[in-house]
């Protein structure tokens, strides 16, 4: 027998996901949360509560001191590479392979979980802390030797290796907005999960895809800046919320 859900969603919300051709997703740090990923901005816990980004996320900090820099995403780095996909990534690779006509994840995420948990193709718009990059070039290096005292450098150019993830201060890759910005523009759905809501020009993703004729679906256990404006608020986990909602769609 099936489990009953916990949730009793809007049957119109179930409706509209039912019909829609194009559903989108819009993912923040907080789906990755219940993998024990940090996110930034939580009070206590967040990344941004106990480091100063202007010291490991800018392209002056890395210019300043880039051993620090260097060292600070390499034990991110360690702790994504133990991190596994929860229920929440996995029920929006399910979501994705239900067959919805369309589908498009944009994620500012950088730790890779959603490919880890079967998402095909995800936008990335803040990059993946799991490439490094050669700072000069940006060509992606796959392998590199590390000096336990030195930032390892590009074996074509000699500049400083970095990882390919967007600082402060730094643009978006551009095909990765165009790509978020067209399925803004297009989805009938936007599931906004985990994200506070707060950095642009993702934030701006969602008010972008109401005045296009979506339905915006919030998915966050706090409320956000963008809770006022959405058409459907679920307060809850990601890791609970998604696989209850994908599977009132059976
Ligand atoms: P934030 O740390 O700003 O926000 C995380 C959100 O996740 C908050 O709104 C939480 O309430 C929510 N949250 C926490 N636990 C959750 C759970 N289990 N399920 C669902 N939601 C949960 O993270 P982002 O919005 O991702 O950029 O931050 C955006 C960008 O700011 C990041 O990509 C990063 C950061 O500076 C760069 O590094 C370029």
């Amino acid at each position: 027998m099936a489990t009953p859900s916990p949730f009793a969603f809007d049957g119109d919300l179930i409706a509209a996901l039912r019909r829609a051709r194009f559903i989108a997703a819009l993912t923040g740090a907080g789906i990755s949360a219940e993998s024990g990923l940090a996110t930034f901005r939580d009070a206590q816990t967040g990344l941004w509560a106990r480091f100063d980004p202007r010291e490991l996320a800018t392209p002056s900090a890395f210019a300043r001191n880039p051993k620090l820099v260097w060292d600070w995403y390499a034990w991110r780095r360690e702790h994504v590479a133990a991190a596994h996909p929860n229920a929440g990534h996995l029920a929006l690779a399910e979501l994705e392979q239900r067959g919805v006509p369309e589908f498009a994840l944009i994620t500012q995420n950088v730790d890779g979980l959603h490919q880890r948990a079967g998402s095909r193709s995800p936008i990335e718009l803040h990059g993946n802390i799991t490439r490094v990059k050669c700072s000069r070039e940006g060509t992606v290096v796959e392998r590199w030797n590390a000096p336990p005292d030195a930032v390892p450098r590009c074996a074509n150019c000699g500049a400083l290796l970095r990882p390919d993830v967007v600082w402060f201060e730094e643009m978006l890759p551009e095909p990765a907005l165009a790509a978020a910005d067209a399925a803004a523009r297009r989805c009938n759905v936007l599931l906004v999960v985990g994200t506070s809501a707060e950095v642009y020009p993702a934030a701006a993703l969602p008010a972008l895809a109401r005045r296009s004729g979506a339905i915006i679906v919030e998915i966050n256990p706090n409320a956000t800046p963008l809770s006022a404006a959405a058409d459907y608020v679920l307060r809850g986990a990601a890791g609970v919320v998604l696989p209850a909602l994908v599977a009132a769609l059976d």
